[in-house]
């Protein structure tokens, strides 16, 4: 047990947080979310969201985990016991690691998929191939449970073995080598995109030009939901990093870097697809599709170009995904080796074979159980998983992080912590924190409860 182990370099607590964000959810599924709600409309109320609801919240996890030190259930006990609050708030940081553990479970599985193709990219088997051909070959590895086991298995081992060596030496070491890859293969492709294809300003109006008559009430909401899974927060994850932050490394700055570049990177990944996807005359309202068969496809029809485009840009996304994944695995294992002073070696490994049998739910939802409906719900296990975490786990532990720092702890920790801020800041964060974070929240959550149609319904009601 160390629980005053800190990262080696100063920058490392932005680089790891930066690192967890910049995941699946800004190469996947932010692009695919911009052609689905609207272009700029929801872009332009992401960046809002992201600014009023997910720096402030960045900022109070990071100040949890920096006061405490150690791992995010002891964080919330050691500041609930000085601010005199009740220990039940600890239930915040229990349902955080049960929310990691099932989106890194589905997680895996869908960065095997990324293993997949850039292996089929290496081998040459998806140069040439017409649209209908790769959404075929997509479909048949959906459908081949065997294939998806493996590369899953894979991902889940890289995600071990870099764990396993512990803070300094798997991840600060590891995230290292990562995060300036991650940089330069993403401007690589956004380079290639501005200068080769043609499409540069197509792109540019369609993700900037702001028609406000496409925000509605859904496009908000979704915005929010991404804006919370992009940034990590809500689940403990950034609260656990910062328990390694040096003493002299400032919240405001660290929190204001990581929240800038994690959207910086969704933009750009926005940046490097459409324009390929443009210039092959096929639509970005794919939805989950976009990478795995239109932006495949685009990759395909372009030959030996395309072939480097598509083994960069999967291997890109799958060191995007592992600098994630091990962001998901940090808590649990930190947690329980301070607690019960086992291995750190044992326990990353049985977690994560726990994590991977568990994630077999999910890789059998898109073949054998698809159609399996789980207790009434109309689910299938993944799609009834991605509910319950994305919908319900994602805003409730967000609300409940905001009503703690905002409300139950004491504000003389928050004040020395931000110790940075100006008197005028730190008030208008702790208004944020306390009035518009929960409400807006709250919203999220109730609409994600009633569903689309009513919840629009009633705010409709409301403006009206
Ligand atoms: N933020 C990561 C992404 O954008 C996903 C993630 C969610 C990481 C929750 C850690 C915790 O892909």
């Amino acid at each position: 047990m160390n629980d005053k182990l800190v990262w080696a370099k100063k920058s490392t607590f932005i680089l790891a947080a930066t690192g967890s964000a910049i995941g699946l959810g800004n190469l996947w599924k932010f692009p695919y979310m911009v052609g689905e709600n609207g272009g700029g409309a929801f872009v332009l109320v992401y960046l809002v969201c992201v600014l009023l609801i997910g720096l402030p919240v960045m900022m109070s996890e990071t100040i949890v985990g920096k006061y405490s030190h150690g791992n995010a259930i002891d964080a919330i006990a050691k500041t609930a016991k000085r601010s005199n609050a009740s220990q039940l708030w600890k239930g915040t940081a229990v349902m955080g690691m049960v929310a990691i553990f099932v989106i890194l479970s589905f997680y895996s599985v869908i960065a095997g998929w990324a293993l997949d193709y850039t292996y089929h990219f290496v081998t040459g088997e998806l140069t040439g191939k017409s649209v209908d051909e790769v959404k075929r070959f997509f479909d048949t590895l959906l459908a081949d449970p065997k294939r998806q086991i493996l590369w899953h298995g894979l991902f889940m081992f890289l995600t071990a073995a870099i764990i396993a060596r512990g803070a300094q030496e798997g991840i600060e070491k590891s995230l290292g080598i990562m995060m300036p890859l991650l940089f330069v293969l993403l401007l690589a492709i956004v380079g290639y995109s501005m200068l080769a294809t043609g499409r540069f300003n197509e792109t540019f109006e369609y993700m900037f030009s702001m028609d406000f008559s496409k925000v509605t009430p859904m496009v908000v909401i979704n915005a929010m939901g991404q804006a919370f899974f992009s940034l990590s927060l809500g689940m403990c994850v950034i609260m656990t990093y910062a328990a390694y932050m040096r003493k002299d490394v400032s919240i405001t700055e660290s929190s204001l870097y990581i929240t800038a570049l994690d959207t910086v990177m969704a933009l750009l990944a926005g940046l490097a697809i459409f324009p390929i996807v443009f210039a092959n005359d096929m639509s970005a309202g794919a939805g989950p599709g976009l990478l795995f068969v239109t932006l495949s496809t685009a990759f395909a029809q372009m030959g030996t170009v395309g072939m480097i485009l598509g083994i960069t840009f999967f291997f890109l996304v799958i060191i995007a995904a592992l600098s994630s994944s091990i962001s998901m695995v940090e808590p649990f294992v930190k947690w329980f080796e301070e607690r019960f002073g086992l291995s750190r070696f044992a326990t990353t490994f049985t977690y994560c074979l726990v994590v991977w049998a568990f994630g077999l739910l999910s890789l059998l939802s898109f073949n054998i159980w698809a159609d399996v409906d789980v207790l009434g719900t109309g689910k299938n296990p993944f799609d009834l998983l991605d509910f319950i975490t994305s919908s319900i786990l994602l805003p409730l532990g967000g609300l409940l992080i905001s009503l703690y720092v905002g409300w139950a702890m004491d504000k003389t920790i928050s004040r020395e912590q931000l110790f940075s801020l100006n008197g005028f800041f730190f008030t208008l964060w702790l208004v944020i924190m306390r009035f518009i974070v929960p409400v807006l929240i709250g919203l999220v959550f109730l609409s994600s409860i009633l569903g689309e149609e009513k919840m629009t319904a009633i705010i409709n009601t409301i403006i009206d």
